[in-house]
């Protein structure tokens, strides 16, 4: 698996986001798109980010009953993503209805990540709302194996838990970890961090890195300090 530095470019507008990576004239980053980036702006930001030259994670977190979510699926495929993502929480059958809609009629698909209980939900929540009592590193790690199970490629999870999803999973099985951050550098609203380097250590196979490049005073070193950190 090739390791690769993700730039999660959550700005507001086409206009703020071209001008964020007109900057980058040599190597051209991986870039994840959101929600809020394709809302606002369509299917035409992807094809346009596309078109320079840059590879996709298209970051939807799809859930809702197969059918839909396999249409669905089908139309994004066809965006010529490089990568996107559902909620394993939408079960086996949802995820296995994914990846058909994905493979394209030559075969061919975008990876296919699972996002497994999400950052913002903590112990105390899931049992409260979602009336899951089990140990929730132990849902994560029932999530993957059920994303793997429906043939999915990997996670979305902390770089903490990269190592023991490998363990469950399988080192082919793809670890994509958010909550990068410098060693120096500003920690923000992310609670559980690792630098680049440490990520590598523990065998992410993608971070995903947003303010610490996108808010840079220059994004570009920020961006070649993540690769050779991680890559190199
Ligand atoms: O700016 P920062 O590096 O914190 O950006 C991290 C990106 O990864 C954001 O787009 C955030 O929404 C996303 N993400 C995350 N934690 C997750 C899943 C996604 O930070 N568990």
């Amino acid at each position: 698996m090739g390791k690769d530095v993700i730039v999660a470019c959550d700005f507001a507008t086409a206009e703020q986001v071209f001008t964020f990576l007109d900057q980058f004239t040599d190597r051209k980053p991986f870039v994840k798109i959101g929600m809020e980036l394709f809302y606002a702006e369509g299917p035409a930001i992807v094809r346009e980010i596309k078109r320079r030259g840059h590879k996709i994670f298209l970051d939807l977190k799809l859930h809702d009953i197969p059918n839909t979510v396999r249409k669905s699926m089908a139309v994004l495929s066809g965006l010529d993503v490089d990568m996107t993502n559902l909620h394993a929480a939408g079960t086996i059958p949802m995820m296995q209805a994914a990846l058909e809609g994905l493979t394209r009629p030559d075969g061919t698909r975008p990876l296919l990540i699972a996002v497994t209980q999400l950052t913002s939900t903590d112990q105390a929540t899931m049992e409260r709302d979602l009336l899951i009592n089990e140990p929730i590193d132990q849902v994560v790690m029932h999530y993957a194996a059920n994303a793997q199970k429906a043939g999915l490629d990997g996670v979305v999870c902390s770089p903490l838990e990269a190592g023991k999803v490998h363990q469950t999973c399988g080192d082919a099985f793809v670890t994509v970890t958010p909550g990068v951050r410098f060693a120096d550098g500003d920690v923000g609203d992310q609670k559980r961090v690792m630098t680049p380097a440490q990520a590598k250590e523990v065998g992410s196979d993608y971070i995903v890195v947003g303010r610490p490049i996108t808010a840079a005073a220059d994004p570009v070193a920020a961006y070649r300090r993540c690769v050779e950190e991680f890559c190199d």
